[in-house]
């Protein structure tokens, strides 16, 4: 709320990988409108994101999308108060169109500009339940290019606790579907296929990297599943084309149940650590319904039970909504960038 008692409307943007997106959000709750214009189409017949058709799609789509945000908010420039831009982690030529379209409104609309991190508004996400926070919080993170854990005290001061050290969990779940032949994007047809599938047919490895560590390591259980379909000495034919969809469905959900085991089980630890009393879960792999009622189960059962708060299933992957949402605690700080602001795509 400004003093006039006005809400303050934010303008979210992003781009950071393969979807363009832009929404309105009055004081970090109130969402006025969300636009995702997404490029699944474009990438699907390459199995995964292509940087160059992605920044130029973000390039044909940035402004269209824009402009539909703040229509359907019913917002003209003066009702907005600042512009936030996810500007990392991401892929560079993808981040630069958002950035630099951001800092252009930024600049002829005389407004603040915003930096948001993608993972820490992806974590937003997970605030928009309609659950109350309890701290202490540990927040799980799992997108495409990352999975995090996060000790959570503040929307602006999230600390991470532990990440990948190689494949991302989403990463797992796109390739395991493209040794498959399963469509691209591969979580939804993964947990899909699993819905027929019996999740204790084969035993995939689960990598647990010692025992106090809460980062992650998703290749070994990618390479499980590929020795198992091409054999041991990869000599053998990809044996997909000649399974029957019973037998690709134990496999899909053999590979979704030791996925989220892991993702269960390294959660539960750094909530015993941290001694949460809320468990946070957000990003693209926080759609997949294994997932969320495995930590669910785990919550309930903890003594004395665990709070969990998801992000509603339409805000796990990319928006622009979380970056709006997260951009409000800034704009409360007073933490704003300028105009020599730069993509990043380590972040
Ligand atoms: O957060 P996101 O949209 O983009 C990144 O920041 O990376 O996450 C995309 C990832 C993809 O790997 C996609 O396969 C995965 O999220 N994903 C899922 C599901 N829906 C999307 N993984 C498992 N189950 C799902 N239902
Ligand atoms: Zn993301």
């Amino acid at each position: 709320m400004k003093e006039n008692n006005k809400p303050i409307n934010i303008l979210g943007i992003e781009t950071s990988c393969d979807e363009t997106a832009a929404a309105v959000v009055a004081d970090g709750r109130t969402i006025k409108s969300s636009v995702v214009a997404s490029q699944t189409k474009l990438h699907e017949k390459y199995g995964g994101v292509v940087p160059e058709l992605a920044s130029r799609a973000h390039i044909e789509k940035i402004y269209p999308v824009i402009k539909e945000a703040m229509e359907q908010a019913d917002v003209a420039k003066d009702d907005i108060d600042a512009i936030a831009i996810a500007n990392q982690p991401g892929l560079t030529v993808a981040l630069v169109v958002g950035v630099t379209a951001a800092k252009t409104l930024s600049f002829t609309w005389n407004k603040p500009l915003i930096a948001i991190n993608h993972l820490h508004a992806h974590l937003q996400s997970a605030m928009l339940s309609e659950e109350q926070l309890e701290l202490p919080a540990v927040a799980l993170i799992v997108s495409g290019g990352h999975t995090c854990l996060y000790d959570y005290h503040s929307p602006l001061e999230p600390k991470l606790l532990g990440t990948t050290i190689d494949d991302a969990a989403g990463e797992a779940f796109d390739k395991v579907a493209s040794i498959l032949k399963l469509p691209y994007p591969g979580g939804p047809s993964i947990e899909k296929a699993a819905e027929k599938g019996n999740p204790d047919a084969i035993k995939f490895p689960r990598s647990m990297l010692g025992r106090d560590s809460l980062d992650f390591s998703f290749s070994g259980i990618k390479t499980a599943v590929l020795y198992y379909c091409r054999g041991q000495d990869m000599k053998g034919e990809n044996k997909v084309d000649s399974m029957n969809a019973q037998q690709i469905a134990d496999i899909a959900a053999s590979f979704q149940a030791a996925v989220v085991d892991v993702l269960v089980k390294k959660t539960k630890r750094a909530a015993k650590k941290n001694k949460a009393k809320t468990i946070l879960l957000g990003g693209g792999v926080a759609a997949n319904n294994k997932l969320r009622t495995s930590l669910q189960q785990m919550c309930d059962s903890a003594v004395p039970p665990k709070k969990l708060m998801v992000a509603p299933k339409r805000y796990c992957t990319d928006n622009a909504v979380m970056v709006a949402s997260l951009a409000y605690y800034k704009f409360r700080a007073g933490l704003f960038a300028d105009l020599t602001l730069e993509p990043n795509a380590t972040g």
